[in-house]
């Protein structure tokens, strides 16, 4: 079984059109695949409502009980990997994952941990994406999948969504056409993986 596994720290609405294409497109079936787990490094993201909803595995490690460790990074990233290996995933999928993690962590999951980032990369690494966009005056913007290396946001591109920029746009309207984006491209991008 092709396990995959789902980080998330917020709402988590890229996991659920993951899990919900999962469903429609029948992927274990069809490739022998399942989302073995949505793990959430915040106990309160709302995503883990909507997993526990729709009767997926969850899990917590918040990277907050890790504040007094004498390398709180190292400590969190090290209770992240015990509870992700045991699955042997396949795949280890970020989707709106807001901690950065270490050069260990993605070398130990090189090849196998993609994210999600809302921008038209190598445009606009890190926060505040849609902003920078409108100030620089962008006509386009969108989200690219890409595999995690050790520089953040620098791996190498999967596959990108492209949106129109409006005139009428400010940050939000913005935002939410990208993450629509995102809906459709991240379970494809997904998908076309479990087929090769
Ligand atoms: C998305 O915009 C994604 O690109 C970014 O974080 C956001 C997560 O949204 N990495 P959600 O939690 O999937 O709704």
């Amino acid at each position: 079984m092709k396990n995959i596994v789902i980080l998330i720290s917020g709402t988590g609405s890229n996991m659920s059109a993951i899990v919900q294409r999962a469903k429609t497109q029948n992927w274990q079936a069809r490739f022998n695949a399942r989302v073995a787990l949505v793990l959430s490094s915040t106990p309160n993201a709302k995503g883990l409502v909507w997993a526990k909803e729709h009767g997926l595995p969850t899990q917590v490690v918040d990277h907050r009980a890790f504040k007094e460790a004498p390398n709180p990074r190292s400590a969190f990233e090290a209770q992240l990997i015990q509870a992700i290996d045991p699955l042997e995933p396949h795949l280890v999928v970020l989707a709106g994952f807001m901690r950065i993690l270490s050069p260990e962590t993605t070398r130990h999951y090189e090849d196998r941990m993609m994210n999600i980032h809302p921008s038209l990369l190598p445009a606009f690494t890190g926060l505040n994406t849609h902003q920078r966009a409108l100030d620089a005056g962008c006509k386009f913007a969108g989200a690219t999948v890409h595999w995690v290396s050790e520089e953040l946001d620098a791996g190498n591109i999967i596959d990108q969504a492209v949106v129109p920029i409006l005139q009428t746009d400010d940050e939000h309207s913005l935002a939410l056409r990208v993450l629509s984006a995102e809906h459709q491209l991240y379970p494809r991008v997904i998908e076309e993986h479990l087929k090769r």
